[in-house]
């Protein structure tokens, strides 16, 4: 295990590069530490199991690095981050800061870490677990089966485009604006096209085309791209109206492309086709270093109980070598050792609807799942990795 995220300084210098790969460790706020820290167990383990090494660096973001003194984004931690092979972060934010001005509060940290890095490709797989099925909120009969990505464009629109406000003759006026140059739609829409390659190659571009002029380009390029890729079955979804689809069929869906925001929307309520948001993992790539994530966010009411599922984190961590390091091998371990504690029925208490376990079912926290999940990957065979679903 890693040493706690709490104790690493900002501004310790960078450690020499001894040939092993380096993963920067961004716990962040609430949850993000104890679930990082189980992910970073799970990748080293991966790793050993297959004779390879891992290097872990830590350093602070968010209301972590703020409650040092320190701005939402260090310098010391950007620079370890451009330096190093891949990062995985746990989560930014919480109540504590949430009276801060924009540019202070701990997301503007994370904000500025994708843009630094160059990450305009957020990608989101959502996949119902086999046995999890009753955990969703949704009849089990509309989850099953359920394996969409989303790609979700993530340096552009509202979150990055001019905002202000100002005085009005009635009172104050506020703005947000949605901009996307030609060259930020293509690029995010070529590499859902090659996502759909290695999937169903089915693509669905997520837009409010009749009403939005940025939504309209974002149709016109994909529809002037597709014909480079025949082999991908095109479709354009409103992006109100593939809410409602998501949680009708969501066995329709392979991959949905989306600007900024409606991805930013759509994959927290894709979140209930995976039983729980606890269970989804991200990568943002794009980038020479490619930052990985859970979904879910710091959770605060939960934070430092030990009662988070960290599958969100590890599953991170496993996109993280196969992505990052091309460690497919390792990231199959991980994913195998997931299935199989959770068929062996090992649960935490966001997966256990009611707090009623199911007969077989066993409630227990974050470390106790860990462990078990550490001990499967210890049990992984070069065969069972290769063959599980990467
Ligand atoms: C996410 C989160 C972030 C976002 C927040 C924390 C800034 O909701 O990664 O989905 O909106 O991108
Ligand atoms: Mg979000």
């Amino acid at each position: 295990m890693p040493p706690h995220l709490h104790e690493v300084q900002a501004g310790a210098p960078a450690p020499r590069r001894d040939g092993a790969p380096v993963v920067l460790l961004l716990g962040g706020d609430g949850i993000g530490p104890e679930v990082v820290e189980a992910a970073a167990a799970c990748m080293q383990a991966a790793a050993r199991r297959l004779g390879r090494a891992i290097r872990l660096e830590e350093a602070p973001i968010g209301g972590a690095a703020l409650d040092m003194g320190l701005p939402p984004l260090p310098e010391p931690t950007l620079r370890k981050a451009l330096a190093a092979d891949a990062v995985l972060l746990g989560a930014v934010g919480g109540p504590r800061w949430d009276d801060l001005p924009g540019p202070q509060r701990p997301e503007a940290g994370l904000l500025e870490l994708r843009r630094q890095l160059g990450v305009f490709a957020n990608v989101r797989p959502v996949r119902m677990f086999a046995g999890l099925e009753a955990t969703s909120p949704l009849r089990p009969e509309v989850v099953a089966g359920t394996d969409l990505v989303v790609v979700r464009e993530l340096l552009g629109g509202l979150y990055y485009g001019p905002r202000g406000r100002r005085e009005g003759p009635g009172g104050p006026v506020v703005f947000d604006t949605l901009e996307y140059a030609q060259e930020q739609v293509d690029r995010a829409a070529r590499f859902a096209f090659e996502m759909a390659r290695r999937r169903r190659r089915s693509l669905t571009l997520v837009d409010k085309a009749n009403v939005l002029e940025s939504s309209r380009m974002w149709r016109e390029r994909v529809q002037a791209l597709a014909p480079e890729y025949p082999d991908v079955t095109v479709s354009f979804q409103y992006v109100d109206s593939c809410a409602m689809r998501l949680v009708r069929e969501p066995r329709a869906f392979d991959v949905l492309l989306c600007e900024n925001m409606f991805g930013d929307i759509l994959s927290d309520e894709a979140a209930v086709l995976a039983g729980s948001i606890g269970m989804l993992p991200s990568a943002s790539l794009g980038g020479r270093v490619g930052l990985y994530e859970p979904v879910h966010g710091s959770a605060p009411d939960i934070a430092g109980r030990g009662v988070a599922n960290p599958i969100g984190a590890i599953l991170a961590g496993a996109m993280l070598l196969e992505w990052s390091l091309g460690w497919s091998d390792a990231a199959a371990c991980i994913e195998a050792a997931v299935a199989r504690v959770l068929a062996d029925g090992w649960r935490t208490g966001d997966l256990v609807p009611g707090g009623v376990p199911a007969p077989g079912v066993t409630v227990v926290g974050t470390r106790a799942l860990t462990d078990r999940i550490l001990a499967a990957i210890e049990d992984c065979t070069p065969q069972e990795g290769s063959s599980a679903p990467s």
